[in-house]
């Protein structure tokens, strides 16, 4: 029996996507570097499904029908580069690789490239739901080639997560376009996260409510605009009480947030493009400053920040979720023009209607707004940013006033909110007419002849700082 799929790589996203394909009816060759986890899957899934048990990646390649469609799911980086080595001696012209791990989308472009020359197929394709939504039902993220999609697609079709029966699934892009996606899904997932814990700090170090108490909040929340996989597993976290001492689960967690490196790439790749997503960048941030444990210590000596007490709003608990609507917004809003600059950049034609399709089910950042960005983005007229789709753009200026309340809430109470007021100093710089980067250039001219533009006038300009202040017209040379 040919399989129609091979797995290498069977840790438990491996394993669980593997399980996932054969519980959907395909034929399933296994792999893993060592047997044994090939055969503990086996013996506690074997009945799940058709599944074919290979020794070697020779095995594995001999057992799939053509083109064959080989999965690896290792760590991303040298690893995935070994595997291929190995594997493209053993492959054919037409055949397909997939590299379902959180790789970087420049290694998957690269990576592509080098094996389109030996007329093999590379798909670099982002899945996300964590271990669960590998099992169940992902958001998946393929790029590759298109004529790679056509024997690959169906299979992730039928596995991934659905939304009224159509799946989370579609091609995105070429070459390492489904990497790059997952990748800025990813950047959002951190701001998402993060929102939500400055949410939690501020009832909590604010408005003094326990976490039990603000678990019923959050599930209250998940009702309304906010309703969301985050907003759902927070409340269940605030929740949990530790076992051990009683205490409510987040009082007994160390406070230092860690990361395995994609929401770190989604900002470098962003300042690369000049895309502004400045609260992807703050979550990325903070996590890294909750991490400096010595200097945090230190800090707590040194550093003054008490502050008188401050009157906390009758509105705040609501004002703190219109906030937080807000800012989650801006977020989207960032990510997903940070995919217009990139398609730009790497001539992908990415659709952001269908992106935002595949991220309503299966993925870490589902939420029902993204049933409405998908609708802002199908529109015939696209906008040029989130915001400025007309039923986003009420919704902020609604919650506005509740979003500039508790900014300045906290910044009176000294509690950091990164996101939310940084997502606010976006809006506000998108909004406004004149800003300050009218001085910036005249600094720049002044110091290195940088040169500005006049709002009277066409063409560059100098002003000749060192001698009469007078004006001639320049040579841009930025
Ligand atoms: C997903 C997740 C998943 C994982 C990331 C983030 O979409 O399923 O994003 O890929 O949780 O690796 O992890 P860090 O927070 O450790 O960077």
């Amino acid at each position: 029996m040919s399989a129609h799929i091979g797995v290498t790589g069977l840790a438990v996203m491996g394993a669980n996507l593997a399980r996932n394909l054969a519980r959907n009816g395909f034929t399933v060759a296994l792999h893993n570097r060592s047997v044994g986890k090939t055969d503990t899957l086996l013996e506690k899934h074997g009945h799940e499904g058709d599944f074919v048990r290979t020794e070697s990646l020779e095995e594995l390649v001999n057992s799939l029908e053509k083109p064959r469609r080989v999965l690896i799911m290792v760590k991303a980086g040298k690893p995935v580069d070994s595997v291929i080595e190995q594997l493209e001696p053993l492959l054919e012209a037409g055949d397909i690789i997939i590299d379902a791990g959180n790789s970087h989308y420049e290694d998957t472009r690269r990576r592509e490239a080098a094996l389109a020359k030996k007329d093999l197929h590379f798909v670099g394709v982002g899945v996300s739901g964590g271990e669960e939504g590998a099992l169940n039902g992902p958001s998946i993220m393929p790029g590759g080639s298109k004529e790679s999609y056509e024997a690959l697609g169906p299979l992730l079709e039928k596995i991934s997560a659905k939304v009224d029966g159509e799946p989370c699934c579609a091609w995105v892009g070429t070459d390492g376009a489904g990497h790059f996606v997952k990748m800025v899904h990813n950047g959002i997932e951190y701001a998402d996260m993060q929102v939500i814990g400055e949410a939690f700090d501020l009832l909590r170090s604010g408005a003094g409510i326990e976490p039990a108490e603000q678990s019923k909040i959050f599930t209250e929340w998940n009702k309304g605009e906010l309703s969301s996989f985050l907003i759902e597993i927070s409340a269940e976290v605030l929740g949990h009480v530790d076992a051990k001492t009683g205490k409510p689960f987040v009082d007994v967690v160390v406070d230092a947030a860690g990361q395995k490196g994609t929401g770190r790439w989604t900002v470098i790749s962003a300042l690369e493009l000049g895309s502004p997503v400045s609260g992807i960048a703050e979550s990325v941030f903070a996590r890294a400053l909750s991490s400096q444990a010595d200097q945090r210590k230190l800090g707590q000596e040194l550093l003054a920040g008490e502050e008188a007490a401050v009157e906390i709003p009758e509105t705040f608990v609501e004002d703190v979720r219109q906030a937080l609507y807000a800012s989650k917004l801006v977020s989207y809003a960032q990510g997903l023009d940070m995919l217009t600059s990139a398609a730009k950049e790497y001539n992908w034609d990415l659709k952001l209607d269908e992106i935002a399709s595949l991220w309503r089910a299966g993925c870490i950042i589902r939420a029902e707004l993204l049933k409405d960005i998908t609708k802002a983005y199908a529109a015939d007229e696209k906008p040029a940013n989130l915001l400025f789709a007309p039923a986003f753009t009420k919704a902020i200026a609604d919650a506005l006033p509740a979003w500039r309340r508790v900014v300045a809430t906290a910044v009176q109470l000294g509690i950091p909110v990164p996101v939310f007021s940084s997502s606010l100093a976006y809006y506000d710089g998108l909004r406004r007419k004149r800003v300050a980067a009218a001085l910036i250039q005249g600094q720049r001219d002044l110091f290195g002849a940088h040169t500005y533009g006049r709002v009277d006038a066409e063409g560059t300009f100098h002003t000749l700082w060192g001698e009469d202040k007078s004006e001639i017209e320049a040579v841009d040379t930025h």
